[in-house]
């Protein structure tokens, strides 16, 4: 079997065309989404997230800024710069790129951030209402991956999910939103003991680890979903997943690309929320 390649960017396009649509309708209305966004230093890998944002939200119509702070930055002043964003009528999402730097305590730094504009979805308020199945914003990747399932064709209830990595930003909420979707799922992480046994055992499979090309076809079921979150940047400057493209394709029925799968998806439910995010606040 050769699997059928979910084309995240593709997916990714049709949805911000729809969004596109819908912000200049409600521009028409006098309401033009605004999305902030927070950097603090110079990784040059958030550096290019962050203008990756901000240039997708200019192609829709969002209006964004980017705000850039010095490393040195306290994180007084940093929690300052959100109160002022919490208070500014013209800006409906707030993201501060993670990770800061180690003097800034980065549970503070969410916390501040107003619920109502937490478009990354990492506010605890947000994460609590999602454990419950409540109406909140969705963390943008582990919502990107859900929408490509969907979008699949293929149900998500009654499969075993098996997510391996459990980060707070990925592994955590993608098994959540798995389990609303009424899976049976495994969260696999770096002490499980017989990764292999319980990777194929996933009808669905979500790879959210950092490790360029872990799972390998010998860790699949045949005909399992594998959706690769991995970003790996590898010597050769090439981008790797933390799946085995080449060879899981030939056993999986579907299986997202690394670039152009899940990658598309996480900018593309961040507009998604900064358009509601802009819609409820304005009620
Ligand atoms: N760093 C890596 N991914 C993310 C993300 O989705 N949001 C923020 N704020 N920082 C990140």
């Amino acid at each position: 079997m050769t699997a059928q390649i979910i084309k995240g960017k593709e997916v990714a396009q049709e949805i911000r065309t729809a969004l596109k649509e819908e912000v200049s309708g409600l521009k028409e209305n006098g309401l033009v989404p605004g999305l902030a966004v927070i950097i603090v230093g110079e990784n040059p890998a958030s550096l290019s997230y962050v203008r990756a944002k901000h240039k997708a939200c200019g192609e829709i119509g969002i209006y964004s800024e980017i705000i850039e702070k010095d490393a040195s930055i306290t994180e007084e002043d940093l929690l300052s710069e959100i109160d002022a964003l919490n208070e500014n009528p013209d800006i409906h999402g707030i993201l501060v790129q993670l990770p800061l730097p180690k003097h800034i305590n980065e549970k503070a730094v969410i916390n501040k951030i107003s619920a109502l504009k937490d478009v990354d979805g990492f506010h605890p308020v947000n994460v609590g209402n999602m454990l419950i199945g409540d109406d909140c914003y969705l963390p943008c990747t582990p919502d990107g991956i859900i929408e490509l399932i969907k979008r699949s064709g293929e149900d998500i209830s009654g499969k075993h999910a098996v997510v391996v990595g459990r980060s707070n930003i990925v592994g955590k909420p993608v098994a959540m939103l798995l389990l609303q979707e009424n899976a049976t799922v495994t969260v696999a992480h770096s002490r499980t003991k017989n990764m292999r046994e319980i990777t194929k055992q996933a009808d669905i499979l979500v790879a959210a680890v950092g490790k360029p090309n872990l799972i390998g076809a010998e860790d699949i079921k045949p005909g399992a979903i594998v959706i690769d979150v991995g970003v790996n940047r590898l010597e050769s400057g090439k981008l790797a997943g933390d799946v085995d493209f080449e060879s899981v394709k030939e056993v999986a029925s579907y299986i997202t690309p690394v670039p152009g799968g899940v990658g598309p998806m996480t900018i593309t439910m961040l507009l998604r929320n900064t358009v509601e995010a802009a819609k409820k606040i304005s009620k």
